[in-house]
Formats: C-alpha cells, structure tokens, sequence
C-alpha cells in the first residue's frame, strides 16, 4: 500500500472510531480483514461496490453491484443441503461473480450466473477462469440477460438472490420460476437477501414457505449493519392460479 493510501486508511479508521464507537469499529475491521483474507486466498477480484448503468436507467428496480460478504454466504450455504452432481445453482445478479465461484467450490452439477451489465459479466468470467481449476463443479457459466427476459432454467434447483432487483422485475422472475416449476416438479431452495422486497411476495404467493433466516453482516456507508438471508423451499408443482399479478 502507498504511503498516501495508508495516510488516508488511518484517517477514515479514525473517522470511523469517533463517530461509531470502538466496539462497532472492531466488528468494521474484523469484517474488512475477513473479506480481504478470503478474497486473497480463493483468488478473484471481486471487492468494491459499483452504481451501473441500470441503476441509472431503472433506479429502484435495478440494484447496484455490491459483493455478498464471504462469512454471509458460507452461513446460508451450511442450511442447504447440496445434492452432489444433482443440484443446480443460480445467481441472479450475479456482479463479479463472487457467489458463483463460491458455489462452485460445492458439489453442484452446474452453476450458472445471470448479469445485466457487461463489464461486470467480463469480471465475473476473468475471475472463473482464474480458479477454474481448482473448483468442484466443471459447468459454470455467467450469462448477459436481463433477469425479468432470462426466464428460470427447468434444471436451477437453487435460486441465490443477493438484493439484485425489486418491485416489477423481481415479480416477473418469481413468475418465471413459478411457470418453471409447474412445467418441470422439482425440490427447489430460494435463497433471499434484502428480505422486504421478497417476503411480501413469498407470503402472498401461496406456494414459498419459509423455512429458514441466517443473519449477514453488510457495509452501508462507513456501518457494519446486520440484514437477513431468508431461505424458502418452493411447493414443488405451484397451481395455475398462484401466479402473481404483476404490479406493472
Ligand atoms: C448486490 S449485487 C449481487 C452480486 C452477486 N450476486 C454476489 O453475490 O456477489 C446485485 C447485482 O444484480 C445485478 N442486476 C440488477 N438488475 C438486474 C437485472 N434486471 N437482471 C440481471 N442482473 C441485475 C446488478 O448489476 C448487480 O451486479
């Protein structure tokens, strides 16, 4: 690190100290060093957060890239139980790639990544290739779509959702999955962070039950603040007239 990098890290840590307390202070740093150290040792460049052009263009629909923290998503991967070579997983949203890489560290039969910006698809495939061969899972693949054009894969057993999108698009995609299922019956798993956009959906929905939290740590600004994953399991064949009514 630059000596003017450094001057500047120490005057933010200081900031931080004087405005949060020691205590939430520690818990920054520990979780600054904790996401630095997994990041240095998997070997992908996934760090920072990012406004994209989709924000711009559909500001509140389309959320901007932040990475899933590392502890966060091995928390809410110990509640699921993989089944090897079975299961399939899905990241919508899936930025530079970082829960994708992740999960293809587990015994998925094939990962798959869907990203509404180009230059963070670029990312996320430098990055796949960089450790493909040292992951578990040999089919692993990011595609540039947008999530509500996508659709849901008949063979995604896992859907992972960290806050990509909301309102309209979120209910076009949870609509998606639900055609899916009803074409293809299967055990289905709905990974969810950002919880207030998701659970007034899952609730009226009729065929997501939820079976489950696991607490995150998340930055917001100069905060280390504490959100919820929720993980749903999907009825597995959803009747006709349980689609949602798009708000528009
Ligand atoms: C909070 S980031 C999640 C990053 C990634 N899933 C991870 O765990 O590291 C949300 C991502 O969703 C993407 N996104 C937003 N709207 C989208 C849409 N309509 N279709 C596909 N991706 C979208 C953003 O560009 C951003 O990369």
């Amino acid at each position: 690190m630059s000596p003017p990098a450094r001057t500047n890290l120490i005057r933010r840590g200081w900031s931080r100290l004087l405005t949060t307390g020691p205590k939430r202070s520690l818990d920054y740093a520990r979780h600054q060093v904790s996401e630095r150290y997994h990041e240095t040792r998997i070997g992908i460049r996934t760090a920072g957060s990012m406004k994209t052009a989709a924000v711009t263009r559909r500001p509140g629909l389309c959320k901007p890239y932040a990475p899933i923290p590392y502890r966060s998503f091995f928390a809410v991967m110990r509640e699921v139980e993989i089944r090897p070579l079975e299961d399939v997983f899905l990241d919508y949203g899936a930025g530079r790639g970082r829960a994708m890489i992740l999960a293809a560290r587990l015994p998925f039969r094939r990962v798959l990544g869907v990203e509404i910006e180009p230059g963070l698809v670029e990312t996320a495939r430098e990055n796949i290739r960089r450790v493909s061969h040292r992951l578990c899972c040999r089919d692993v693949e990011v595609v540039t779509a947008d999530a509500a054009e996508f659709g849901c894969p008949d063979d995604a057993t896992v859907l992972h959702f960290f806050d990509p999108f909301a309102g309209v698009i979120l209910e076009q995609v949870i609509e998606q999955v639900r055609v899916s299922l009803r074409r293809a019956p299967r055990r289905l798993t709905i990974l969810f962070a950002d919880p207030n956009h998701f659970a007034p959906l899952a609730a009226s929905s009729g065929w997501l039950v939820k079976q489950g939290e696991v607490p995150y740590p998340f930055v917001r600004g100069m905060e280390l603040i504490r959100e919820s994953y929720f993980i749903y399991e999907a009825q597995s064949s959803p009747d006709k007239d349980q689609g949602i009514n798009p708000s528009g």
